[in-house]
């Protein structure tokens, strides 16, 4: 295998660009490497969500995250989506734009849900042909992210991780592996997740994601209301022994706490990072825990950047 990356420069660690936290991050400006943004929540230009993003964007890496593009649907493309994904992506910049490998919509209807597709040759061209189509929409590779699940096809052929990795051959796009998610379909479809790590092409993996997970026991569900679980920090030391250093960010959607202790979970994350990667030069790069967060408070009640957020109207 090639050992030549096609991926961009690792970003360092980062988080999930949250409402509840827009205040604190202008506020106190935590030395966070990059934040990852919901690109549905931004679509619309001007207001108040606008306002922050914008804000956070000029002193901050961003990139964008999606959960609409429903890259597996036999629907057309939503052009109409995408170019308001392009519109927002030429606003702020991002170092680069994901979403998901799976569907999540028929005939226009939306379910909502990021659902998993059939595994096989058929799916891999569609996919593929589909990729392609929106990378040159928006002029630039994409990154695919493996989704949790719970059912499985009898007209799959292949494992997962070779599905992912065919599409991402075949459409020269990058791959955004969340961690949490292999574990909580490991467990539900009794497979094991290094063999998942062990098939993935680690030129192509730009990101990893953690989250928190939900365990009943039989099965598990990909909340992300939870801290992250000893289980899928081994498996993240797993996937940075297998991929070096990977941007790695924390997404919590619900259950959201207040921002220090989402930073101190992160930290554990570059504590493995470097614990398992001694003296890689790329984590050297990360300014990410190189201050305490009370150190960047005063930074920047003293900064000249700090922009209060009240001026905002509407
Ligand atoms: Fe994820």
């Amino acid at each position: 295998m090639p050992d030549t990356r096609i991926t961009e420069d690792f970003l360092g660690f980062g988080l999930g660009l949250r409402t509840d936290h827009f205040e604190y991050i202008l506020q106190h400006q935590p030395d966070i490497d990059w934040f990852e943004v919901l690109s549905e929540n931004y679509l619309v230009a001007g207001g108040k969500p606008r306002y922050y993003l914008e804000a956070i964007a000029e002193q901050y890496p961003v990139v964008m995250h999606g959960v609409s593009m429903s890259i597996g649907s036999t629907d057309p493309l939503d052009m109409d989506y995408l170019k308001a994904l392009k519109k927002l992506s030429n606003d702020i910049q991002p170092k680069w734009i994901s979403d998901h490998i799976c569907w999540t919509s028929l005939h226009g209807v939306n379910s909502h849900d990021l659902l998993p597709l059939p595994y096989t040759e058929e799916t891999v061209n569609h996919v593929a042909q589909r990729v392609r189509q929106v990378q040159d929409v928006l002029g630039r590779r994409i990154l695919l992210e493996n989704v949790s699940s719970y059912l499985s096809y009898q007209d799959s052929t292949m494992d997962e991780w070779d599905f992912l990795s065919q599409v991402a051959e075949a459409a020269d796009c990058l791959i955004l592996l969340d961690i949490n998610n292999i574990y909580v379909s490991a467990r539900n479809h009794h497979f094991n997740p290094l063999d998942y790590l062990n098939k993935i092409d680690p030129r192509r993996v730009q990101q990893f994601h953690l989250a928190g997970h939900s365990d009943y026991g039989d099965y598990v569900i990909d909340t992300h209301d939870h801290d992250i679980t000893p289980s899928v920090w081994t498996l993240y030391q797993a996937a940075l022994e297998r991929f070096g250093a990977v941007s790695t960010m924390i997404e919590r959607d619900a259950n959201i706490p207040q921002f220090p202790a989402l930073y101190n979970e992160l930290l554990e994350a570059k504590n493995i990072a470097q614990l398992t990667l001694p003296d890689h030069p790329a984590l050297a790069r990360s300014h990410f825990g190189t201050r305490t967060l009370s150190e960047t408070s005063k930074l920047a009640s003293a900064s000249p950047h700090h922009d209060s957020p009240q001026k905002i109207r509407g």
